[in-house]
């Protein structure tokens, strides 16, 4: 349907290029284009299908919500806000912190969650430094994108508000960098968007003393990992506890919400006025939200499940596979030319870097529905690997 990409180029602004495709319907964790091609959709929305396609609990839930109330101001209250944000309590408690003292700032995206948290780290420490780390990923706003690393998102837009400064992921360097002028450290437990990098060992909880000996906000974002995604509910909380979170992506199975929460006095930084967003905290995207959150609980042991039986197999066929629970990357010699052919295959990957494609499917996926995906990269490993 040619003539639907030459509509979009002439309607939308060129900012991702020509799309790769254009979906029309989905279905558990398939999806089919407008020639009536179904996909396996290995990428579920970048991380966020957690329940796939049109699952029944996220439906009942829209329609149910959108039948009552869809949208008031956040001059008003509504059930589904408040139980979301008593959910996210309940969430951080189960991973080991005072879910009475966390406060939830709800918006609309991830970038706007790391917004808030950055006027958080202003209000904990006026003037104070803040630091990030080389290949971060955390949003495009013009405040969120002063902690991404990539220099061709920043550099256009320079000179950008208070940039933040970074640093290479490795203790030594962190070491080096923090002193008490320090506001904030932000970070990913798994570099997603660089390629499914996980942090080096140890540097989390470096990062955590740091922090408390200089008096500094560690901000995990938790965009891409969190809720559920690495087969529990927040990848940083085996390692150490943050002072605020920041959520979207999974959190409301594709309909837009994001979250900052805020941990003890975190959590007590704003005041009225400081803060605000029209959508944010919208109840149709909170009953959407409680209604994943609600299936993804019952999912986080068959998530890790899935996990060790796609890693066993890919490194089975030869692959070096990182990562943890389903956002799983895996090592191609020529990623860009991996996912092409992927698609022509009917399977849905992305390419985050140069020789990484990246797994994030839907989290109800089975290992029988990701059999044909596994039976493509054994056939053609050693093409895929760059073997002649
Ligand atoms: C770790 C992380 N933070 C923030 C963002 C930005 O989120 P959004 O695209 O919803 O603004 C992303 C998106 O990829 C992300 O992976």
């Amino acid at each position: 349907m040619s003539d639907m990409y030459e509509a979009y180029a002439s309607a939308l602004m060129d900012t991702f290029g020509k799309p790769q495709l254009v979906l029309t319907r989905g279905d558990g964790v398939y999806v089919e284009d407008s020639d009536g091609r179904r996909y396996l959709d290995l990428l579920a929305g970048i991380a966020v299908n957690a329940l796939g396609h049109r699952h029944p609990a996220l439906l009942e839930a829209l329609s149910r919500q959108a039948g009552e109330l869809i949208h008031v101001s956040n001059f008003f209250a509504t059930p589904a806000q408040i139980s979301l944000a008593q959910k996210l309590q309940e969430i951080v408690g189960a991973e080991g912190y005072d879910a009475s003292s966390a406060r939830v700032f709800f918006t609309n995206s991830g970038t706007e969650a790391n917004e808030a948290a950055l006027k958080l780290t202003r209000l904990h420490k006026k003037g104070g430094r803040v630091l990030a780390l080389a290949h971060s990923f955390h949003g495009r706003t013009m405040g969120a994108l002063t902690l991404t690393h990539k220099e061709a998102y920043r550099e256009p837009f320079e000179p950008l508000a208070g940039v933040a400064e970074f640093i290479e992921p490795e203790i030594s360097a962190l070491e080096a960098a923090f002193d008490d002028n320090v506001a904030a450290l932000f970070l990913e437990p798994i570099q997603g968007e660089a390629g499914v990098i996980p942090l080096v060992y140890g540097f989390m909880e470096r990062a955590r003393e740091l922090c408390d000996q200089h008096n500094a906000l560690l901000v995990i974002d938790e965009v891409q990992t969190g809720m559920g995604r690495t087969g529990r509910w927040l990848a940083s909380s085996p390692y150490v506890k943050a002072d605020v979170i920041t959520l979207a992506k999974g959190l409301g199975g594709g309909v837009p919400i994001g979250a900052c929460i805020g941990i003890g006095a975190a959590g007590a930084l704003f005041r009225p006025g400081n803060h605000g967003t029209t959508f944010g905290g919208n109840p149709l995207a909170c009953a959407a939200s409680l209604a994943t959150l609600g299936e993804v609980e019952k999912l986080l042991e068959h998530v890790n499940e899935v996990s060790a039986w796609l890693t066993a197999r890919l490194e089975e066929a030869g692959y070096a596979v990182r990562g943890r629970g389903l956002l799983l990357g895996v090592e191609v010699a020529d990623s860009t030319a991996v996912r092409q052919e992927l698609l022509s295959e009917g399977v849905i990957v992305n390419a985050p870097n140069p020789t990484t494609i990246r797994l994030a499917p839907p989290l109800i996926i089975t290992a029988a529905e990701l059999e044909p995906f596994v039976e493509i990269m054994s056939r053609r490993a050693a093409e895929f690997q760059g073997e002649k």
